[in-house]
């Protein structure tokens, strides 16, 4: 699952051209990725950096076989995503009060009754909708998140409906050792297909926590192209784990993909002078 042109985007100090943006959606897509987060219809007080969503959604060249999607705070969102045409939204909800409230302006129980709302509008309008499950391995303001309150949350979003809950590592604290002690409690509750990992890699664990997390029949992880990311109401959070060096570990592992690593490496490439700095991925650093 890339979400280069979302999670990468929405933390990048620098004004992006919408083309740019389009641009960058397209070649992902031409090098073999199958789902894609194109933007996000959140208020564009909070995100500038994705005000032009619905632009982006309006120039891309959308592949028959490809999924775009878009996540949406609440029904406002959802609306707009649904008047640019969107078919694949995602819903985010936080595991620590704290974050909530500084990411959403809502507790985590205003949050879930909120996206229960809009997954249920979402489907009844035949859209796909997939979960984000926020500082589930750790909160910035908070620290540690009980597991308890991980599970219960990650079961709430799947009784909503949703295909797959992205347990996400908001601020890259996550380490194996942590991704094992968390994956048999959830796998208690929900299926191995119902979940995707979403790492962040602040303190470079990232790969190490998807190579764990194999070994428990996960089989989705959320990358950025270039290692692109962050988010902004997470202080000192970094980017996504760079979809090159996923891929690089996956076809090393003998992994199918079906994304050629090279053109993302390219992809990633032509964003970097939008965005003004060295990419983050270790790969095309290296190439
Ligand atoms: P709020 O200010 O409390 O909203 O924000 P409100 O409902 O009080 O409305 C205030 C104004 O915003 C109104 O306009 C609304 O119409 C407008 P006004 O009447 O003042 O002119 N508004 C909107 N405009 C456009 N689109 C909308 C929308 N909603 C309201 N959808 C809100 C509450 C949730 C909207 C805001 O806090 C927000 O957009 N937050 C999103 C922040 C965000 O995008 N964070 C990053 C994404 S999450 C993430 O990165 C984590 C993830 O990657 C997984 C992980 O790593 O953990 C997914
Ligand atoms: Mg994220």
């Amino acid at each position: 699952m890339e979400v280069g042109p979302r999670d990468g985007l929405q933390n990048e100090a620098a004004r992006i051209s919408t083309d740019a943006k389009i641009a960058f959606v397209d070649r992902l897509s031409a090098a073999g990725l199958r789902h894609i987060e194109v933007s996000a219809f959140v208020s564009p007080k909070w995100i500038p950096q994705l005000d032009d969503a619905g632009e982006v959604f309006a120039g891309i060249t959308r592949r028959p076989d490809v999924r775009y999607s878009a996540l949406v705070p609440n029904m406002k969102g959802l609306e707009r995503a649904q008047a640019a045409g969107v078919t694949d939204v995602a819903i985010f909800v936080a595991a620590s009060e704290t974050f909530s409230q500084r990411n959403t302006n809502r507790t985590i129980d205003a949050s879930v009754q909120t996206s229960r709302e809009v997954a249920l509008a979402a489907l009844a309008a035949g859209l796909r909708v997939r979960g984000y499950l926020s500082t589930a391995f750790g909160c910035p303001f908070e620290g540690p998140v009980p597991v308890e309150r991980v599970v219960t949350l990650t079961r709430q979003l799947v009784d909503m409906g949703v295909f797959a809950v992205a347990v996400s590592d908001t601020i890259g604290v996550a380490h194996p050792g942590q991704v094992r002690a968390l994956l048999p409690e959830l796998l208690a509750a929900v299926s191995p297909t119902d979940l995707a990992l979403h790492f962040h890699d602040t303190r470079g664990t990232a790969l190490a926590n998807v190579l764990a997390a194999l070994d428990f029949g996960i089989t989705t992880f959320d990358a950025s192209a270039g290692g692109l990311g962050g988010c902004p109401y997470a202080p000192r959070a970094t980017g996504n784990l760079a979809t090159e060096d996923l891929l690089y570990m996956l076809h090393g592992l003998d992994i199918e993909t079906g994304v050629d690593i090279n053109a993302v490496s390219d992809a990633a490439l032509a964003m970097a002078p939008h965005v003004g700095h060295p990419l983050a991925s270790r790969y095309t650093q290296t190439r």
